[in-house]
C-alpha cells in the first residue's frame, strides 16, 4: 500500500504516530509562514499542516504548487490541532508534513467538488467521474451498496438462490418497447434485451429452483422521468408452491429488513393492503401516498343537476378538503387553479369553497349555490370550519389523476410528505386487462402471465375489463416500488389469455412456445414480484431522482453524455450486421 491510513481514520489517539496518506487536494490555505491543506479520499478529509519555519523548503515549494484536485502522497506525523474542526470526525487532528510527493497533477476541474456545487446537471453528467467524488453522490452509491448486501443476505437467509438470466434474448412483454440488437451471425436477426427475465424466471421455477432471485439489469425504451431510467435494477423474485400472501409475507419481510438494517426504521406492524378500485376511487392513484389524509369525496348527488353547467355536464364531481385552508388568499387559489390548468395535469378549472369559521361559506360557485348546498358538500366531505374545498369535475379517469396530483401537491405545500416518514401500502387486486384506446383492444395489465381471480374466469367473455387478477403492487410514500403476481401455470389457460389479448396460436407459438412447451413438462404453481431497486434507493437516500443512486445514468433523452452514447456506427460495422440505414 502506498499510504498507511485514510483520509477518514485518524484520531487524537493517533498523536505522535508517524502516518502515510495518499488522496486528492480539496483546498489549500496559504496564511504566509504556514499552509494547511485539506486532503481528500473516499473516506474523509484530513488537514495536512506545512510550516515554513521549520518544514523542508522543497516540501514548502511543493506545496505552494499544488492545485484544487492533485493527486498527492504526504507524509508525517499526526499531531494535535490548536483549532479543532467538531463537523469532521478526523478534526481534532492534523500531520505535521515531513515529506510530500506529487503523484499526479490535475487539470482545474469544471465545477467545484464540493458538497454544493456551481455544475449545473449536464456539465456534472458530463463529467460524472469527478461529480461522484463529491459527498452526497458517494453517498448516494454507499447507501446502494448496503441496500444490495442487505437483500442479499435476507433472500439468502431464506434459501433464494440468485441466478443469472440472459440479456441477449427475444422480446419480454413489459409493455414498454424493446431495445434490439443486431446479430452479425444471423444477418437480418435481432435479439431483444430484456425489460425484465420474466419468463426465465418462470421457467426455473419448471426446473424445480423453487425460490429465485436476481438483483439485474432491464431495459426498457419508454418515455424517461425522474423515477424512470432506459437500464434500470430490479430484486427480480419467484417462488413455487406458494399463493399471493406467501408471497405478499415474504417480500414484506424484505422491505422490513432493509428498512431496519440500513434505515435504522422499524415497520414492526403489518403493511396495510387496499384494493385497486379503493385506491383509485380514493386516491386517484394505483401508488397512493398515505403518508396523509386528504382522500376523495364524490358529490356527483349533491353537485350536479343544479345548473351549473360545468358541473352538470361532467361524468364526476369529486373533491379533497385541504385542513385549515381557509385562509388561503385569492392568489394563492389562482395559483392552484393555475397549477391544475398545466397540461400536464389538465383540468379546466378548479372549483373551491372556504368552510369560515363562523360557519359561514364563500365559494367560486356561489352564483349557482346556496348556503346549504355547500354546507352538504362539507358535510360530505367531513370538513369543519376552517377547511377549504376543492373540487374537479370532468371524465372520470382524467379528473381523478387531476385530482391525485392536486392533492399531493397540497400535501407538499401543507409538509405533509415527511421524507423521514415511510407509508408503505400493498395494492391489491389489480385489474386482469386494461383497455387501450388507441389499439382498441385489451392489454394485459400487467402481463400475459398473471393468473386470473378463479372467482371472476367466468366475466372472461363477458366483461373482460372487470375480472380481477392475483397481482399485487407494493407502493410507499406514493412511489410504485415493485409489483408482481401469481402466474398462470397450465397451457390451457395460458392459451386463452394470449387469444383475450388478440394474439392468434401462431403468434403466441412464435413468441413464447418455449413457455408453454414447458408448462407441458411439470409446471409447479408459483408467483413473484419485482422491486424497482434504483426507486429503493431514492426512497431511502430521500432524493427524488433515481439518477443520484446510478454511477453513470442516461439523461431525460436515454443519453450517456459523459461516453457519448448512443453514436453513429461505421459503414463497416453495419455492413458485418448487414444493415443499411433509411437516409
Ligand atoms: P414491473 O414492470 O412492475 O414488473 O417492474 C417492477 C418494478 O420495476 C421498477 N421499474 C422501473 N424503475 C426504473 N426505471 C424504469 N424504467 C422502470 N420500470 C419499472 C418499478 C416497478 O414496480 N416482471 C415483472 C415483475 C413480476 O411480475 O414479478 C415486472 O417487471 O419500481
Amino acid at each position: 500500500m502506498l499510504r498507511t491510513h485514510t483520509c477518514g481514520e485518524l484520531r487524537i489517539e493517533n498523536q505522535g504516530e508517524s502516518v502515510v496518506l495518499c488522496g486528492w487536494v480539496q483546498r489549500v490555505r496559504d496564511k504566509g509562514g504556514m499552509i494547511w491543506l485539506d486532503l481528500r479520499d473516499r473516506y474523509g478529509v484530513t488537514q495536512l499542516m506545512f510550516d515554513e519555519s521549520v518544514s523542508d523548503a522543497s516540501v514548502i515549494e511543493v506545496a505552494r504548487s499544488l492545485g484544487r484536485e492533485f493527486v498527492v502522497k504526504a507524509e508525517g506525523e499526526v499531531i494535535e490541532r490548536y483549532s479543532k474542526n467538531d463537523n469532521i470526525p478526523t478534526g481534532a487532528v492534523e500531520i505535521k508534513v515531513s515529506s510530500l510527493e506529487i503523484l499526479n497533477p490535475a487539470k482545474l476541474p469544471p465545477f467545484l467538488i464540493e458538497d454544493e456545487t456551481d455544475g449545473g446537471d449536464d456539465l456534472r453528467m458530463q463529467y460524472r467521474y469527478l461529480d461522484l467524488r463529491r459527498n452526497p453522490v458517494r453517498q448516494g452509491l454507499e447507501l446502494r451498496h448496503k441496500m444490495m448486501r442487505e437483500t442479499r443476505n435476507y433472500l439468502d437467509s431464506v434459501e433464494f438462490l440468485e441466478v443469472e438470466t440472459p440479456y441477449l434474448i427475444k422480446s419480454t412483454p413489459e409493455g414498454a418497447r424493446d431495445f434490439l440488437v443486431p446479430s452479425r451471425m444471423n444477418p437480418g436477426e435481432f435479439y431483444a434485451l430484456p425489460q425484465s427475465p420474466q419468463t426465465f424466471k418462470q421457467l426455473l421455477m419448471v426446473s424445480g429452483f423453487d425460490r429465485y432471485f436476481q438483483i439485474v439489469k432491464c431495459f426498457r425504451d419508454e418515455d424517461l422521468r425522474a423515477d424512470r431510467q432506459p437500464e434500470f435494477t430490479q430484486i427480480d423474485c419467484e417462488m413455487s408452491f406458494v399463493e399471493q400472501e406467501d408471497i405478499i409475507q415474504t417480500f414484506e419481510g424484505l422491505a422490513k429488513h432493509l428498512f431496519k438494517t440500513v434505515r435504522g426504521v422499524e415497520l414492526d406492524y403489518d403493511f396495510p393492503r387496499m384494493p385497486y378500485s379503493e385506491a383509485i376511487q380514493k386516491y386517484g392513484s394505483d401508488k397512493p401516498d398515505i403518508r396523509f389524509g386528504m382522500e376523495f369525496h364524490e358529490l356527483n348527488d349533491l353537485a350536479k343537476d343544479k345548473g351549473f353547467v360545468v358541473f352538470d355536464s361532467a361524468d364526476l364531481v369529486v373533491g379533497i378538503s385541504a385542513e385549515g385552508c381557509a385562509t388561503y388568499t385569492r392568489k394563492q387559489l389562482d395559483n392552484l387553479t393555475k397549477f391544475v390548468q398545466k397540461p400536464q395535469i389538465g383540468a379546466k378549472g378548479l372549483v373551491w369553497v372556504k368552510c369560515n369559521e363562523d360557519g359561514s361559506f364563500k365559494s367560486s360557485v356561489d352564483k349557482f349555490f346556496n348556503q346549504e348546498q355547500l354546507q352538504a358538500w362539507a358535510e360530505r366531505m367531513n370538513a369543519k370550519a376552517g377547511d377549504l374545498l376543492l373540487l374537479l369535475a370532468g371524465e372520470v379517469n382524467k379528473t381523478r389523476s387531476a385530482l391525485c396530483e392536486l392533492r399531493l401537491e397540497m400535501g407538499n405545500i401543507l409538509g405533509l410528505r415527511d421524507k423521514n416518514k415511510f407509508a408503505p401500502l400493498w395494492v391489491v387486486d389489480f385489474p386482469l386487462l386494461e383497455w387501450d384506446e388507441e389499439t382498441e383492444r385489451y392489454h394485459a395489465m400487467h402481463h400475459p402471465f398473471t393468473s386470473p381471480k378463479p372467482e371472476d374466469m367466468a366475466l372472461l367473455d363477458t366483461k373482460p375489463g372487470e375480472v380481477r387478477a392475483n397481482a399485487y403492487d407494493l407502493a410507499i410514500n406514493g412511489v410504485e416500488v415493485g409489483g408482481g403476481s401469481i402466474r398462470i401455470h397450465d397451457k390451457e389457460t395460458q392459451a386463452l389469455m394470449f387469444d383475450h389479448l388478440g394474439f392468434t396460436e401462431e403468434e403466441a407459438r412464435a413468441q413464447f412456445g418455449f413457455l408453454l412447451d414447458a408448462f407441458e413438462y411439470g409446471a409447479p404453481p408459483h408467483g413473484g414480484l419485482a422491486f424497482g431497486f434504483d426507486r429503493l434507493c431514492s426512497l431511502f437516500g430521500g432524493s427524488d431522482s433515481i439518477r443520484d443512486y446510478i454511477a453513470f445514468p442516461k439523461n431525460n433523452s436515454g443519453r450517456d453524455v459523459m461516453i457519448d452514447a448512443p453514436s453513429p456506427a461505421g459503414t463497416e460495422q453495419l455492413d458485418e450486421l448487414a444493415i443499411s440505414l433509411k437516409k
